[in-house]
């Protein structure tokens, strides 16, 4: 399974990768973490990353392709990932699309958490208050005025990817302002596959066609208790294709159109019959 968590700072991605993570046995590629890494560790790309993260702004595109384009060729991404905090702009979005082009991969989804802006300072507030109780270092950016910008980013440079994944079908909203377990139910429930052959439509063809069946079965018995007569009229009606007691009674001679009443008495072949029977009379008469 290859998923995308989109949503602002403290939207709850990085809670909801954790989950999928644990539920697919797939990994989480989180560009924040892997930049905070980098940073820690002191590499170049570290270093400079980490300048432009605690004022809250985007490092450069062609940094995070070039960290996504290694980590999703590795061994444990093989059997999936959730991509967190990636793409993050348009050309991110397109650069991954090539890079998954070319290994032949697809993606699954795009979970969009939808979240008002307003609850994001108290979540940021949530977090800083988890990772000191867990005695972790506080992230540089987890204040009231990289938390303006890094929003301000979001919405400049992320948000056009909703109408971008939308476009290609593949987004999924979800509302990020309901409970942890709430939102991670909700995930699993639009990423269900759909049960085969029980859709709508086949389980709707498959009740009007035991419906036919019953009525044939019905229609059966009903001739069979009628007797041989009512019986030829409606394998005429079927011969015919015809429906109906009307159009099997014209169809067979000899039926009955209304049960006890004989067909000698209606139509050319009654009248005929009552004219041989008076000739036979007159001649014995005679
Ligand atoms: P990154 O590390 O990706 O941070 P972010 O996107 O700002 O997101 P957060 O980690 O702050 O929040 P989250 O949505 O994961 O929420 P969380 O689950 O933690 O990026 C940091 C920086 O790195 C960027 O600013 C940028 O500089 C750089 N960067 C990274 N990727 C980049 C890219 N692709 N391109 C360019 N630059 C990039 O939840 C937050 C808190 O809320 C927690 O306490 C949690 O318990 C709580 N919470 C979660 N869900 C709920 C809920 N439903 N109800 C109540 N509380 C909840």
């Amino acid at each position: 399974m290859r998923l995308i968590l989109l949503g602002p700072p403290g939207a709850g991605k990085g809670t909801q990768a954790q989950r999928l993570v644990a539920k697919h046995g797939i990994v989480q590629l989180s560009t924040g973490d892997m930049l905070r890494a980098a940073a820690a560790a002191g590499t170049p790309v570290g270093l400079r990353a980490k300048e432009i993260m605690e004022r809250g702004e985007l490092v450069p595109d062609e940094v995070v392709v070039a960290i996504i384009a290694d980590r999703i060729g590795e061994a444990d991404a093989r059997r999936g990932f959730v991509l967190d905090g990636f793409p993050r702009t348009v050309p991110q979005a397109e650069a991954l699309d090539r890079l998954l082009k070319e290994r032949g991969l697809d993606l699954d989804a795009v979970i969009e958490l939808k979240v008002d802006e307003a609850i994001l300072m108290k979540r940021i507030e949530t977090r800083i208050a988890e990772m000191t109780a867990r005695g972790e270092k506080v992230r540089a950016d987890d204040n009231a005025e990289a938390l303006k910008k890094r929003l301000d980013a979001y919405r400049a440079q992320t948000a056009p990817l909703v109408d971008y994944y939308a476009r290609t079908g593949q987004l999924k909203t979800v509302d990020g302002m309901a409970p942890i377990d709430a939102v991670t139910a909700e995930i699993d429930r639009l990423l269900r596959p759909a049960r085969p052959g029980r859709s709508r439509a086949k389980t709707a063809g498959r009740r009007a066609s035991r419906a036919r069946a019953a009525k044939t079965k019905t229609a059966r018995a009903r001739a069979a208790r009628r007797g041989p007569k009512a019986s030829r009229g409606k394998a005429a009606a079927r011969a015919t294709g015809g429906k109906g007691r009307k159009r099997a009674a014209k169809a067979a001679p000899g039926s009955r159109k209304k049960a006890g009443r004989p067909v000698a008495k209606r139509g050319r072949a009654g009248r005929a019959g009552t004219r041989k029977t008076r000739a036979k009379r007159l001649t014995r008469a005679r």
